[in-house]
């Protein structure tokens, strides 16, 4: 057990000397001896921040190499596909084989240090495979959530204007197949930068396209060994998409030398990573969470880590808990909202199940509400395991709160103390005095250096609220000396720790001919945490059908995917607008929220159109 006081005093104290010291633990080709510089006030010139600037390395060394030489035999992946029987391994020494052979693969197809490539695929080994053969070849790559529509797939290939993407012939999910080349091959229709497309576990019998290439064949054969490409400590490594306040999704940069440094040593801090352990995060890898402690947390610590495809209720509500008890899993990582499901599922599907080999309970991506603490705590746990409720986003690369083990204890409801390094503060917030803003005061390695494509939004989005200080836009306080998130600020909502931006969602309850006008927000959910609440107003003469909801649902399936679904529908016959004509989401929220008299609303003097508060009030009232 460390001394959390005195490690976190030295780490914000001088954060350039703590990192430069931590560094030590990644596989470097030339050491840095720069730490930090940033600028995170407008007012003095770009906003920048940069870690180990003459640092050189490539991080697949310290994921694959590092351990393919000390451990080769050690298992890297375990994957474990729908079906029960369907499981593979891969030792480190064959994980890295596998790259270099991939590595090969995407040189021979033409692709450049630099170049952007697209990833478009399922929870399965050859994706993690193909992330890695990325880096190790110096290209940077994007993985667009395999759970997106064609829509939305196109809108990112646009923004990335990659010329390669990586596919699969299909994903496996609740016993169904989940045609992905379909959805693909509809993107690239609307998406002309796409030249080359590598599709895996195509069907034999099936044709493939002039500009598709099947995996299985150009890989075949390849060399093994494939040397990695040196990368400057700044170079991207990702770009990452996720939602914000407007339509247009968010393309976050991170790079090699900050980012990999951070999530390797939050996950072995976070989790007490030991040689020994069998670790399991549940997220997609299309997500920041599978990134960080999914691929490469757990890798650079030459980790065994299970890879699962598939759902937390298919065939039966007892999946994970079988694969806790097949793999004796010691560190397990999941989020809420599949707490929720599994707990509503009842404490019968886990009881068969020799659940002891659990040490440490991670959750994220939501507020674990104390409830699911408990049962998380108490069936899953058995009163034995450290529950650590981490929090953090896709911009800050890793966890910035937590309850470490071993330091801290947990408090339900909160997310603990800051990581080594973080340094929080709460600022009121400028739009609602009533919340404070969760603001980080300095930089850390693992923040995300820009947003593709758009370096003013990245300024504006994160640096100007509170000049000098990152704004997270989550709204918090404090519990003694715990954090306690109380959830967006801004029109993000968080569907089952989904990010799905408001404006996203009403772009596409409009392409309805009937809905001309919607807003939507975040209304609580019992398992979803935040579901979503849409207030439309139907074009003249049109009238609310009973199959409104099934149809708007449609469009946002399509546009969007089949994460976006309105919960909760209001056919309302105005929306509460500024004298400028900006929708106050805010009084919406509060409304969903049970606030149903005015004065609870707060300054409503603004509105150009307060009489329809009234009007919305009585509606979710009575219906
Ligand atoms: C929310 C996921 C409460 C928060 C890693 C944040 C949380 C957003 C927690 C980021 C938590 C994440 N408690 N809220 N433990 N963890 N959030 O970018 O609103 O997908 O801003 O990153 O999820 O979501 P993202």
């Amino acid at each position: 057990m460390k001394n959390y006081a005195h490690e976190y005093a030295l780490s914000v104290n001088n954060p350039s000397k703590y990192w430069l010291e931590q560094s030590s633990n990644i596989a470097w080709s030339k050491t840095p001896t720069r730490g930090c510089s940033y600028n995170w006030e407008s007012t003095k010139g770009t906003i920048f921040t940069e870690w180990f600037a003459d640092g050189e390395l490539n991080i697949t060394v310290s994921c694959l190499d590092k351990h393919a030489q000390n451990t080769p035999e050690k298992v890297a992946l375990l994957w474990q596909g729908e079906q029960s029987d369907n499981v593979h391994t891969y030792t480190y020494k064959q994980l890295l084989e596998a790259v270099c052979q991939c590595a090969h693969m995407l040189t021979n197809l033409g692709i450049k240090t630099g170049d952007i490539i697209a990833l478009f695929m399922p929870m399965i080994p050859e994706t993690y495979i193909a992330t890695l053969a990325c880096a190790r070849i110096g290209a940077v790559h994007s993985i667009i959530f395999s759970g997106l529509s064609a829509h939305a797939l196109a809108t990112r290939l646009n923004d990335l204007k990659a010329q390669t993407l990586i596919t699969a012939a299909s994903a496996v999910r609740n016993g169904k197949n989940i045609p992905l080349l379909d959805s693909a091959r509809q993107a690239r229709a609307c998406s002309p930068s796409i030249t080359k497309t590598v599709v895996i576990n195509h069907d034999e019998q099936s044709s493939l396209e002039s500009d598709e290439y099947n995996w299985h064949t150009e890989i075949n054969n390849l060399p093994k060994t494939f040397e990695p490409v040196i990368r400057h400590a700044e170079d991207a490594l990702f770009i990452l998409y996720t939602s914000g306040s407007t339509g247009k999704p968010k393309g976050l940069v991170h790079t090699c030398g900050g980012y990999i440094l951070y999530a390797s040593m939050t996950h072995k801090q976070v989790f007490d990573i030991q040689p020994e352990d069998v670790y399991w995060c549940t997220a997609d890898i299309g997500w920041i969470t599978g990134h960080s402690y999914g691929l490469y947390g757990p890798l650079s610590n030459g980790c065994t880590s299970i890879l699962f495809e598939g759902v937390p209720t298919y065939p039966q509500p007892d999946r994970y808990w079988q694969i806790i008890q097949k793999y004796r899993v010691t560190k397990f990582y999941t989020a809420p909202t599949v707490i929720r499901l599994l707990a509503q599922a009842g404490t019968k599907w886990l009881e068969p199940y020799d659940l002891s080999s659990l040490k440490i309970l991670g959750s994220v991506g939501e507020p674990l509400d104390p409830t699911s603490w408990q049962w998380y705590h108490t069936h899953v746990g058995k009163n034995r395991c450290h529950i650590v409720d981490t929090w953090w986003q896709t911009e800050t690369g890793g966890v910035m709160l937590c309850a470490l083990p071993g330091e801290h204890k947990t408090q339900a409801g909160t997310v603990g103390q800051p990581f080594y390094g973080i340094k929080p503060t709460l600022v009121s917030a400028t739009e609602d005095r009533s919340i404070t803003d969760l603001c980080i005061t300095q930089p850390w390695p693992g923040i995300a250096r820009t947003i593709f494509n758009d370096h003013d939004a990245y300024a504006k989005t994160y640096f100007t609220a509170h000049s000098g200080m990152y704004t997270s836009g989550d709204g918090a306080f404090l519990d003694h000396d715990n954090y306690v998130i109380t959830g967006r600020i801004d029109d993000v909502l968080n569907v089952s720790g989904h990010r799905i931006s408001s404006a996203e969602i009403e772009g596409a309850i409009v392409k309805h001919p009937t809905c001309a006008e919607a807003a939507v927000v975040g209304q609580p959910h019992p398992i979803k945490g935040e579901g979503i609440a849409a207030f439309v107003v139907l074009s003249a003469d049109c009238i609310e059908t009973a199959k409104l909801l099934d149809e708007i649902n449609l469009c946002l399936r399509s546009c969007i995917g089949p994460i976006a679904k309105v919960d909760f529908l209001y056919v309302v016959e105005g929306l509460p607008k500024t004298r400028s004509g900006k929708v106050m989401r805010r009084i919406l929220r509060k409304i969903v929220h049970g606030t149903t008299d005015i004065v609870g609303l707060g300054d409503i003097s603004t509105l150009l159109n307060p009489e329809i508060i009234s009007e919305i009030i009585n509606k979710i009232i009575h219906g």
